[in-house]
């Protein structure tokens, strides 16, 4: 199994591109199922994921061409044929996100089965709401051997009120909607900016939707979707563990091909401690840490708030706060994983409940660290670039899922950063000997 070994203390300087996001080309390939014609995705991020969903296409009968190349990250997707309309145990054990085909297969094919997710690190993580709105919808829904299975000639629009904001369940119903005889309205519904991307390759292959971005989308059923052409927008996540990676190494970083506009929160709770943020025209951030770092307060929420995927990383930054910052979990029931890893680093941190509470500034000291999930670890890699020493990260197969090229990214700004091991991809260490 891969490892990092990170030696902390060197401030980040220079300039780090951002990556298109995996959250928004996980749907955008779950919606190529929509179409017999061909979708084509730019900006797809190198990483472990993405893999594992064309993997789940492919498992169905579509044709998914992945490439990587310097210039350009394209996959090209031909559902024509699908002649398994099932989502696997094996796949989606590995990747929750794979009941995003739930919606877009029972409303291509009339049928779908989808493994039932079962628990993981961060929570229980159900499907319910997905699996309610297409009952609403009209789909037959039954249970056999560990799977569900949605059946209707063709669903119908209906008027949907999520009982809590769903992510995926939005994006779930969003493409099954799209096909649907009659209107169907969202209430309720997610307004992350993965969702708005999502829609535009949607509407651009021919579908009638309005209000993507706001809590009530409309949708008009069309009979037919075409093929398209679409690029995945900047990863807001990987963007705001850069920033936070430039903040807290004291450094000075330009994050570029990022959006701005989509990490707002994270940049307000940035400057709120005492760290120097100027947008750079469009698509570029440059982050500086001058000076002691303050505390702030967050508490996670549904976007436009403050995201639960950067909880971790901000988790980090506080220990070197000085004073105290209060951290409340509102999505999520046991997001807290990497706190008992940054405790053994040496972080001063309490858990209440929803609510843990961190003393800083403690300086961290390098240890051998377990990752336990995708944003765990980058929290674990920011402890690791300002900890004391050599640390050794395990079990990054969890930050491959959703970080492309991570180490080598943080190494041309600075970071002494190696991958051991053999495992992911023709850019690692191979050595068991190297030292950073
Ligand atoms: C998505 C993101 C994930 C992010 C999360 C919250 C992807 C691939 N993943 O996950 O990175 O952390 O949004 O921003 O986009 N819930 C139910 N029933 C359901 C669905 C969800 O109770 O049917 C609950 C969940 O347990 C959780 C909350 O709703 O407590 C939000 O989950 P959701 O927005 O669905 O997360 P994901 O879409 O899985």
């Amino acid at each position: 199994m891969d490892k990092f070994v990170i030696r902390g203390g060197n401030p980040l300087l220079g300039t780090i591109r951002v990556s298109g996001a995996k959250n928004s080309a996980l749907p955008c390939m779950a919606a190529a199922i929509l179409t017999e014609d061909e979708v084509i995705l730019e900006n797809i991020p190198q990483v472990r994921d993405i893999e594992t969903e064309r993997k789940l296409l492919t498992s169905m009968g579509a044709e998914v061409e992945l490439g990587y190349g310097r210039a350009q990250h394209r996959t090209t997707i031909s559902c024509r044929v699908l002649s398994e309309p099932t989502a696997k145990y094996e796949i989606v054990k590995t990747m929750r996100a794979s009941a995003l085909v739930l919606g877009p297969l029972v409303a291509r094919t009339g049928i779908a089965r989808v493994s039932m997710p079962g628990g993981c690190a961060i929570g229980a993580r159900p499907i319910d709401l997905h699996i309610k709105g297409l009952e609403q919808m009209g789909a037959n829904i039954s249970y056999q051997h560990g799977y569900v299975e949605a059946r209707a000639e063709r669903l119908k629009g209906a008027n949907i009120l999520f009982d809590k904001i769903t992510v995926t369940g939005t994006e779930d119903l969003l493409m099954a909607a799209v096909l649907a005889e009659g209107e169907t309205v969202l209430e309720n519904a997610a307004r992350e900016p993965e969702v708005t991307d999502l829609a535009a390759l949607l509407t651009a292959m021919g579908a009638q939707i309005e209000g993507a971005g706001t809590s009530t989308i409309r949708v008009q059923g069309v009979e037919k979707l075409h093929g398209a052409r679409h690029r995945i927008n900047p990863d807001r996540v990987e963007a705001g563990t850069y920033l936070i990676a430039g903040a807290i190494t004291g450094g000075d970083l330009c994050v570029t091909h990022c959006n701005p506009a989509h990490l707002g929160a994270v940049i307000d709770k940035l400057k709120e401690c005492g760290v120097r943020i100027d947008i750079l025209g469009k698509d570029s951030i440059r982050v500086r840490s001058e000076g002691a770092l303050k505390t702030a307060d967050i508490s996670t929420e549904e976007y436009p708030g403050f995201p639960t995927d950067m909880q971790a990383q901000f988790m980090a930054l506080a220990t070197q706060a000085d004073g105290v910052s209060q951290v409340k979990e509102n999505i999520f029931e046991n997001r807290f994983m990497h706190v008992q890893e940054l405790v053994r680093m040496g972080a001063n941190i309490r858990i209440d409940g929803r609510v843990a509470t961190v003393r800083g500034k403690t300086p961290l000291s390098a240890a051998a660290v377990m990752c336990s999930d995708l944003r765990a670890s980058a929290s674990l890699v920011l402890a690791a670039l300002v900890a004391d020493g050599e640390s050794i990260l395990d079990r990054i197969y969890n930050i491959d899922r959703g970080y492309e090229h991570i180490e080598e990214k943080l190494r041309g700004v600075g970071a002494q950063i190696k991958r051991l091991g053999n495992v992911f991809s023709d850019r690692r260490e191979t050595s068991a000997t190297v030292t950073v």
